[in-house]
């Protein structure tokens, strides 16, 4: 979705804001533009362009200069990709300058005020109102300009404002969308996202939403909406800014793949208890008398990240026989569902910013509701308003399509599935036998990423299928669900998934060669009940690959896995089906870290 950059100092700015930019490029974008000034500077200089961070860059002059400037990649949503609607917006006497991510749901009301009022409007975004508000208000500061136009304004946003007038700073605001500022020596950041601060400093303060800061070259303070001082202190990024390059990789699809033995072995490290055939999870706030008293367990995300909570719900049901079930937060949300004080939710969400999962976890909590967040992103909007939570500690992901973080997402709910599991009726022989099967898979994926050349040909002949079927029966049955959305989000090819026990229901009846099946086939209690299946789509003629523990028969081919713990075996099964979909979409040419139409993180509804 749309990012946000900004600097104050001594630099030269446009180049620092275009790298800034090109760090944001991952969240995905279809148009981007800048805004400069400086204390020498008469005035606001903008460029803006349709397209790549590049083509922005090609229309930036030699004589572009200042040390202050915000800067924008566009996601559009109020008015198509142009180089109108990209950001930053300016006021008609083009002073004023914004940026915003987010939505105003009362843009059309006010747009017809202003225009009643004599406003000529040069897009057609829903920002463009805020910055006609900015420049209108008679207030003496620029803080409280701001301030005064946010009052008229319903909705999400993320902002910076530059102003001619006032071009010592940059005020910016947070409602539903973030906004952090990065702390330098004599020079200040901002930004939506820390990817495009961290290669200038690891020093961030993360707006609260109903708070404003204004930046300076050296000094910064914070306050809310209504104007009250709020403290906001420093804390320190663990990521690395090298984290965020391709490493050797062609894409960031690959890299985040094979990062995966490492990921795993960070989310297991310092909370494993073999004393007591258990885990520590530090941010737990559950003690045992409450985690006795949960008597259901209720799993909410969206897309990749509620299908690793499907994962999550049966590992919490098998191991700590607790009633657990997953369900779309997009969903929930709207549903008006019932809230048990006795039901332990959990909100899962990578980015911890998708906003779906964040309003499921507002109306959770204004219901009185426990809420668990299981997120990667440390100190994002999810993390924090959740009561307590788990991190994943994937590292950065930066390909839009998820892969290392719903594997670290699934260990980090066979952790609490562990944990609940070894306070409750969970043996410590049964708890042994897990945390020796979760010791087993950081190297059980490096074995499996070994096997890429094998899978690369396997994809090249699936890649001119139109559709395909994936299937999997219980702990089988998410790995499809993951599979077939990896495949078609990377290759746009369609893919369903389908519980494999439906299939005389209904979907056998598109079985025929042309339409592949990819069957999710472990070694465990149903593996006859599997093979059945197999046969029935043989008998049909459909080409089926299984991914299983061992070859099977009735498959045209077999990717084999390592087998682990029954409960664990869903964690490594979908491994070879992300190497599947890459390299199905690399034989077909897509761009495979932004493909078509998605962003990295929805931050609006
Ligand atoms: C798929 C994918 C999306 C996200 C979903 C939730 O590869 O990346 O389906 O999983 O948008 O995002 P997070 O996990 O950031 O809440």
């Amino acid at each position: 979705m749309c990012g946000i950059v900004g600097y104050i100092g001594k630099r030269d700015v446009a180049p620092l804001l275009l790298e800034g930019l090109q760090r944001l490029e991952y969240r995905g974008y279809d148009s981007a533009g800048i805004a400069v000034t400086g204390p020498k500077a008469s005035g606001l200089k903008t460029v803006k362009a349709k397209g790549r961070v590049r083509d922005l860059e090609a229309r930036v002059p030699s004589r572009f200069k200042g040390t202050t400037g915000i800067a924008h990649t566009r996601w559009a949503t109020h008015g198509a990709p142009s180089d109108e609607n990209a950001h930053p917006h300016l006021s008609q006497d083009e002073k004023v300058a914004v940026v915003h991510n987010g939505i105003i749901d009362n843009a059309s009301e006010l747009r017809a005020k202003l225009t009643a009022d004599g406003v000529e409007f040069l897009s057609e975004t829903d920002t463009e109102v805020l910055t006609h508000l900015i420049a209108r208000s008679q207030a003496d500061t620029l803080e409280e300009k701001v301030r005064e136009a946010l009052r008229h304004i319903e909705g999400t946003y993320g902002i910076a404002v530059l102003h001619a007038d006032f071009n010592d700073r940059i005020v910016v605001a947070r409602n539903g969308s973030p906004v952090v500022l990065g702390i330098g020596e004599k020079e200040m950041f901002v930004a939506s996202d820390v990817a495009a601060l961290v290669s200038h400093t690891r020093q961030v303060v993360t707006l609260d939403d109903g708070e404003m800061a204004t930046i300076k070259a050296d000094d910064y303070r914070t306050y809310t909406t209504e104007g009250s001082r709020t403290t906001a202190s420093p804390t320190t990024v663990e990521w690395e800014a090298e984290s965020y390059d391709m490493g050797g990789h062609d894409t960031y699809m690959h890299k985040e793949i094979f990062e995966q033995p490492d990921a795993v072995d960070r989310v297991l490290r310092g909370r494993i208890d073999d004393r007591f055939s258990t885990v520590h999870l530090g941010g737990l706030n559950l003690d045992a008398h409450d985690a006795r008293k949960v008597r259901r367990v209720k799993i909410l995300g969206c897309g990749t990240s509620y299908h690793a909570g499907m994962i999550g719900a049966q590992m919490i049901e098998e191991l700590a026989r607790i009633p657990a079930d997953a369900e779309p937060a997009s969903e929930f949300r709207y549903r008006n569902a019932v809230v048990d004080p006795d039901t332990l939710y959990v909100a899962v969400s990578q980015s911890g910013e998708t906003y779906d999962v964040l309003a499921a976890v507002q109306e959770l909590k204004r219901k009185g509701a426990r809420v668990l967040g299981v997120v990667n992103v440390v100190g994002s909007a999810i993390a924090r308003e959740a009561d307590a939570g788990v991190y994943v500690h994937a590292g950065p992901e930066v390909c839009v399509v998820s892969t290392k973080c719903f594997t670290n997402t699934t260990v980090a709910f066979a952790l609490l599935a562990l944990h609940l599991g070894r306070i409750r009726d969970l043996s410590a022989a049964d708890g042994k036998r897990i945390i020796e099967g979760l010791r087993m898979l950081p190297g059980q994926i490096a074995e499996i990423l070994k096997r890429e050349d094998e899978i690369k040909k396997i994809a090249k002949s699936y890649a001119d299928a139109r559709s395909m079927l994936f299937i999997g029966r219980v702990r089988g049955y998410p790995v499809a669900r993951e599979a077939s959305l990896k495949l078609k989000e990377v290759s746009y090819i369609h893919a369903e998934a389908y519980p494999a026990s439906e299939l005389k229901h209904g979907p056998l009846a598109l079985i025929e060669p042309a339409l592949p099946t990819v069957a999710i086939v472990p070694d465990d209690d149903l593996l006859e009940k599997n093979r059945a299946a197999l046969e029935e789509i043989k008998a049909r003629s459909g080409k089926i690959l299984a991914v299983a523990h061992q070859e099977q028969e009735k498959a045209d081919e077999t990717i084999v896995v390592p087998k682990n713990e029954n409960e664990l075996d869903p964690i490594l099964m979908g491994i070879p089906l992300q190497l599947l979909a890459y390299h199905t979409a690399l034989a077909l040419g897509r761009d495979i870290d932004k493909p078509r139409n998605l962003a990295k993180s929805v931050t609006v509804e």
